[in-house]
Order: structure tokens, then C-alpha cells, then sequence
């Protein structure tokens, strides 16, 4: 594939050539992306998609990079960094946001206003497109839980239309899993109950403390590598197999939670991929659950 030169898309977003990804993920990981977009606004968002794929252009959307392996040996084609469509509003009885706003941003925000609900998403990092793919949240609840509706673009022509207002019921989100089939977040409504920040504010500080005590959250990870299996705990079972500790090259299990694989320095995505796929194995051969992968694992180039 030629790459397009910038002035190809320049109307709708700035591009950069040979983005180092590293710079883009909470693992620190990551080859260079061959083209890089950080447009301004979900309008912005839905046209660069449409025009990239009208040009053949491979494009994949990168939030907070908090739960993404990208590979070693970079990206062919188009990266798309939510970081500049940051907005949050007030609107009725709860909050609208672009994707790119921030878990952190979205927490405080909701606390300042008296609206509870987003207390499951404290000490998270992330954006809200990526936190609604991949309907991230705590052990027992997602962030869907708290959706009026998500604005998404749609691959391909449906009646020419390319964003498109959508229920949590017309999605069917599920644990760990938006659901989206290749759709893209534009922006996403919340309705939240009002209550007394004062309260709201108690509550998000004890799940941190607990948190802080139970996750290694300064260290450079990607949140938990795998989903929990029903009635069951990924980093129970990883620990159970005697896998905290373990290494490859730069990447560790966490000495403090089985479920985090940590950048211990100079970590390629090799080493995690490797490191996770023997996980995979001695957990099956320990307990005969095979875990499930949260970490999203983007392919190596051909
Ligand atoms: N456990 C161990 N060893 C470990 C880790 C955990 O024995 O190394 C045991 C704990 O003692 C506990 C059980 O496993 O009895 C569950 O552990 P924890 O309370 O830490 O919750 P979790 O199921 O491991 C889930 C989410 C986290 C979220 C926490 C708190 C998943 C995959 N993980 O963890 O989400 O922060 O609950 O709400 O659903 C993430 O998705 O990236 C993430 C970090």
C-alpha cells in the first residue's frame, strides 16, 4: 500500500507518520504506526473513517492504550488516538461525552455534579470509546450498566447513514465485551442518579483505597490480562498455578495480583505474548479452565 500523503486527509484531521505506539500505551509497548490521527471531534472522527476506507486505508482506533498489545514491528495503515476528543457535558439527568474523554476525567466530573454511578471506574485509566468496547467496569459491573444511548459510525452503507444512535438493548453488551462488531464510539450518553457528592466521594475513595492495597496500579501494566471465567477469578486461578512472579524477557506476572502482566523495562510485545500464551497453558493444565484473553493483542505485521 503507498501511504496517502498528509494533505490527502488534512481537511478533516493533522496526520503523523511513524508514530512510535510505545508512547500510546500504559504498557509502554509498541512498533510505529505508518499513519497517525488525532481528530478534534466525533464528526471529524466518522469522516476519516469513512474516508480511509473508501481510499483501502487499514485503520484501528486506540483509546488510552490501556488494554491494547500493539506489535512490536509497528502498524501498516492508519492509527486512530481518541486523545483529542476529550469534551464532557451536562445533559439532563446525566452526562454526555466524546470518546476520547477520560475515565478519570468522566469519574470526577460525575462527582463534582452529584451524579453517582460511575464509582466502579475509579482508578481506572482509559477513554470512554474504549472503556465502551470493551465494556470495562469492576468485578461485577460494566460501564454499559450506566448507558442512555452511544452515538456509533457504522462500517459499510446502511441507507447511507454513517453515525447512528443506539440503546444499551439494541447492543446487547456483555461482560467484558461492548458487543460493537467492528462499530466505532463517537460519543456516549449516561444517565446517572443524583446523590450528595459528599457520599459519592466516600464511596470512590474506599474502592481505591481497596484498589491501591490489592492492584500494583504504578506500574507500567495493562489492567488485567484476562476476563474472569463464570464464578471464578482469573488472577485467583493464575496465582493458584504458581505463576506470580514469573518472567519473560521484560514482562512479569505481578507479585501482588496474578491477573496483571507488568513492563518490568524493556518489555516487547513478544515477551508479553509469550509470557501470556504459558500462562494460558499451565492454568488449563492446572485447573482445565482455559482463560479467555481482556487484553487486546493487535497482530504482528505480515
Ligand atoms: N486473588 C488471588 N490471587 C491474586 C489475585 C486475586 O487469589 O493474585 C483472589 C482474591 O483474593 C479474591 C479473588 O481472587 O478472592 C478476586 O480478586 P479481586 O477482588 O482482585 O478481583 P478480580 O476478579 O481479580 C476484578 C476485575 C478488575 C477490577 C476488580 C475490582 C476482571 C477481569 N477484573 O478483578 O478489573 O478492578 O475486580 O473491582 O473482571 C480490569 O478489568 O482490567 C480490572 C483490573
Amino acid at each position: 500500500m503507498s501511504i496517502p500523503s498528509p494533505e490527502t486527509y488534512a481537511e478533516i484531521a493533522p496526520m503523523r507518520r511513524d508514530e512510535p505506539l510505545s508512547q500510546w500505551t500504559t504498557l509502554r509497548i509498541g512498533g510505529n504506526a505508518e499513519m497517525f490521527f488525532e481528530p478534534h471531534k466525533p464528526e471529524k472522527l466518522a469522516d476519516l473513517l469513512t474516508a480511509l476506507e473508501k481510499d483501502g486505508v487499514p485503520w484501528r482506533l486506540l483509546g488510552a492504550g490501556a488494554n491494547t498489545l500493539p506489535p512490536d514491528g509497528g502498524v501498516a495503515g492508519a492509527v486512530i488516538h481518541t486523545g483529542n476528543m476529550r469534551r464532557i457535558f451536562r445533559d439532563g439527568d446525566g452526562l454526555r461525552c466524546w470518546a476520547g474523554a477520560t475515565l478519570p476525567s468522566l469519574v470526577h466530573t460525575a462527582h463534582g455534579v452529584g451524579l453517582a454511578g460511575f464509582e466502579g471506574l475509579v482508578g481506572v485509566p482509559g477513554h470512554v470509546g474504549g472503556a465502551i468496547a470493551m465494556n470495562a467496569g469492576s468485578a461485577d459491573w460494566g460501564i454499559w450498566d450506566e448507558v442512555y444511548n452511544v452515538v456509533l459510525w457504522m462500517p459499510g452503507e446502511r441507507d447511507g447513514l454513517k453515525m447512528e444512535e443506539f440503546t444499551p438493548e439494541q447492543i446487547g453488551p456483555k461482560y467484558r465485551d461492548g458487543n460493537l462488531n467492528g462499530a466505532v464510539v463517537l460519543e456516549v450518553h449516561f444517565h446517572l442518579e443524583p446523590q450528595p457528592p459528599k457520599a459519592i466521594k466516600e464511596r470512590q475513595d474506599d474502592i481505591l483505597r481497596r484498589k491501591n492495597k490489592s492492584q500494583p496500579v504504578s506500574m507500567s501494566s495493562a489492567g488485567c490480562a484476562f476476563k474472569n471465567p463464570p464464578g471464578d477469578s482469573a488472577g485467583r486461578l493464575v496465582d493458584a498455578a504458581g505463576m506470580k512472579g514469573f518472567q519473560v524477557g521484560g514482562a512479569q506476572i505481578s507479585e501482588l495480583h496474578a491477573n496483571f502482566v507488568l513492563n518490568r523495562g524493556g518489555a516487547t510485545a513478544e515477551d508479553v505474548r509469550s509470557l501470556i500464551a504459558q500462562v494460558e497453558e499451565r492454568v488449563e493444565a492446572d485447573s482445565g479452565i482455559r482463560l479467555e484473553r481482556e487484553l487486546v493483542v493487535w497482530p504482528e505485521p505480515l
